[in-house]
């Protein structure tokens, strides 16, 4: 009767420990997507208003340019200290700030095999252990609104000024629907 009323209390506190782990998975996840719409936000707005007043695209990427880092650090400044946020590719433009490391490549050809399967969904936030660190990744998916510089066809000023700020350039030829990259929140906890 012992030995029962034990293994019993043994599976329960098996449970509760299983119950215990998503949960805390469900919370870093939350926590992560809300640092990755930080900077998506922060980025996606300049970029709308650059647009906006300028739409060859010419004013929106010397912003960019200038500022994308910038923004990047200004958002993790706010962030608590054990965590991170960044934008990252397959095929970078900035590669002194944002080459992938080997984790962020496996995750980013996952979402590529998705996509050649046709089982890929934008909404598959994906969150992994790296060591001591979770990590929540957010597909970014190429949008019309990307191609002026990401795409196939850029206008000369365009390929231009892109060539002249980043001389190892490989972001373009991008079309609608592939995944451009991904922005990815570290949270490294105790
Ligand atoms: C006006 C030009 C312009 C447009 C439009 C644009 N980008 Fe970019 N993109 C850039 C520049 C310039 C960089 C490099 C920024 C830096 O120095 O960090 C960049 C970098 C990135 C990066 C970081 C990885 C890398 O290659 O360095 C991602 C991801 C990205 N862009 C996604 C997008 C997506 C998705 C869209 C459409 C919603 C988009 N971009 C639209 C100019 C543009």
């Amino acid at each position: 009767m012992k030995f029962v009323k034990l293994l019993w209390m043994t599976t329960l506190a098996g449970s509760v420990m299983l119950n215990a782990a998503s949960d805390d998975i469900a919370t870093v996840k939350k926590e992560g997507v809300k640092y990755i719409k930080m900077l998506g936000g922060a980025l996606k707005k300049e970029l709308k208003a650059h647009l906006k007043n300028d739409p060859s695209g010419l004013e929106a990427l010397a912003f960019c340019s200038g500022s994308a880092e910038e923004i990047t650090k200004k958002v993790n400044a706010s962030l608590p200290p054990y965590a991170k946020v960044r934008r990252t590719a397959l095929k970078v433009r900035n590669d002194k700030a944002n080459t992938p490391d080997k984790t962020d490549i496996e995750v980013m050809k996952a979402y590529e095999e998705a996509m050649a399967s046709g089982t890929f969904s934008p909404k598959d936030i994906k969150v992994v252990k790296a060591g001591d660190t979770t990590r929540v990744y957010k597909p970014l998916v190429t949008q019309k609104v990307c191609l002026k510089c990401h795409g196939s066809a850029l206008s000369p000023k365009i390929a231009e000024a892109i060539k002249t700020a980043y001389p190892h350039d490989m972001a373009t030829g991008f079309k609608e629907g592939d995944l451009r990259g991904v922005i990815v929140s570290e949270i490294k906890r105790q």
